[in-house]
């Protein structure tokens, strides 16, 4: 089977690896310290903040910048479940606003119209390794007085003109799960320039652990510290870091590779009539976290069709992600109808994510690139 991702590792994860069991300290130790620091160098971010995954990381941000009950929050349709569900996670409300169908990442041109007096901020998702449209989005939540959160899940070392995404915006959210550029098996980072947002995701994540505050009792044996919030344990372990720190050393490499897939595809991919090809737009340094082509037709009859067929030759593909106002919690508490988010659908209906992996060979992508013209 050609698989959809495959996580590249060498003997620097064990050595890593290695380092940080034998030293014994596995949690909140150097190697989270390093690895938040390789971080931060890499996405030009004054502040990183490493969190269990990036499902954590959005919830922090959500914690981090104080939405709540009464407030509403600006999603994509068209997304990982999680970029809505860290809104739900703080008792606030989403506003789903449609996906443009040729970078399939949020329509700056709907965002107003989903603007009410309660909107409190943006999450403007990066999908796919794609940047959104920055420039437009970062101008309505300036017009507006809005958060900007950047969903960078599939993203790592994603530009929009020339800027690394994460920190356009108040709070970038990274994720490391295999299926991501590097990975620590689960994981994910906040990146911030604001110092005192960059406080509030520690002390989220830490059980609501203050970091500026100290009591009189501070430097003893016996403190204990002060907890002003009611926080939670989302860390990432040492162990985890270790393992990320060894994958950042490959990062540049490993995003190469993935490009050099991509234009693979993209000039060996001859179905125009059939297919639309990912894109990058001047000024938009995608990264290609995924290769998600488009049916032209937009059938998900026919979608699935292919899919099962190019199983039966061994090659795993996915549908790219979902609609996810298409889910059954968000149709039932927003009463949402099919139809509703046009392109999300057809995006989620139309998609397959083809393999893509460090060290892909040009045999196994002339595969999959034959397997799609038979099929066709
Ligand atoms: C756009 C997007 N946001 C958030 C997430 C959640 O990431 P994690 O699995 O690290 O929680 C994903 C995961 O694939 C994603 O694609």
């Amino acid at each position: 089977m050609i698989p959809i991702t495959k996580p590249y590792f060498d003997n620097d994860e064990l050595d890593c690896l290695k380092k940080c069991l034998e030293s014994g300290w596995v949690t909140q130790g150097p190697m989270t310290e390093r690895f938040e620091e390789l971080f931060k160098k890499e996405h030009d971010a004054k502040y990183a903040v490493s969190a269990s995954s990036c499902t954590a990381a959005l919830h922090l941000a959500m914690l981090a910048l104080g939405i709540k009950a009464g407030d509403e929050v600006i999603v994509p349709a068209f997304t990982w479940i999680t970029s809505a569900s860290c809104v739900e996670y703080v008792n606030a409300d989403v506003k789903f606003v449609d996906v443009e169908k040729e970078t399939m990442n949020i329509d700056p041109c709907k965002i107003e119209a989903a603007i009410t007096s309660k909107t409190k901020a943006i999450i403007a998702v990066h999908l796919f390794g794609c940047p959104a449209k920055m420039d437009e989005i970062m101008e309505i939540a300036r017009k507006y007085n809005l958060y900007v959160i950047e969903d960078c899940a599939c993203a790592i070392g994603t530009t929009y003109k020339g800027k690394k995404v994460g920190t356009i915006g108040d709070i970038g959210c990274f994720s490391f799960h295999p299926r991501k550029a590097i990975t620590t098996g689960e994981g994910g980072m906040c990146s911030t320039n604001n110092e005192e947002l960059y406080h509030k995701l520690l002390q989220f994540k830490n059980h609501g652990l203050s970091t500026t505050k100290k009591g009189d009792e501070y430097g003893n044996p016996f403190y204990m510290g002060i907890y002003d919030e009611v926080g939670y344990n989302l860390r990432l372990s040492d162990i985890q870091a270790a393992v990320g720190i060894a994958q950042f050393k490959k990062l540049d490499k490993l995003l190469k590779d993935r490009k050099r897939c991509a234009d693979y595809y993209i000039t060996q991919l001859k179905a125009e009539d059939k297919l639309l090809l990912p894109i990058a737009l001047e000024g938009f340094g995608h990264t290609y976290q995924s290769f998600v082509v488009l049916l032209k037709n937009g059938s998900r009859e026919l979608r699935n069709k292919i899919m099962l067929a190019m199983k039966e030759q061994e090659i795993q593909t996915r549908p790219g992600t979902i609609a996810i106002t298409r889910t059954e919690f968000n149709k039932n508490k927003y009463g949402l109808k099919c139809g509703m988010f046009p392109v999300a659908e057809f995006c989620e209906d139309a998609s397959i994510t083809l393999p893509i992996y460090p060290n892909m060979s040009n045999t196994d992508m002339d595969k999959v690139i034959r397997a799609l013209e038979v099929i066709f």
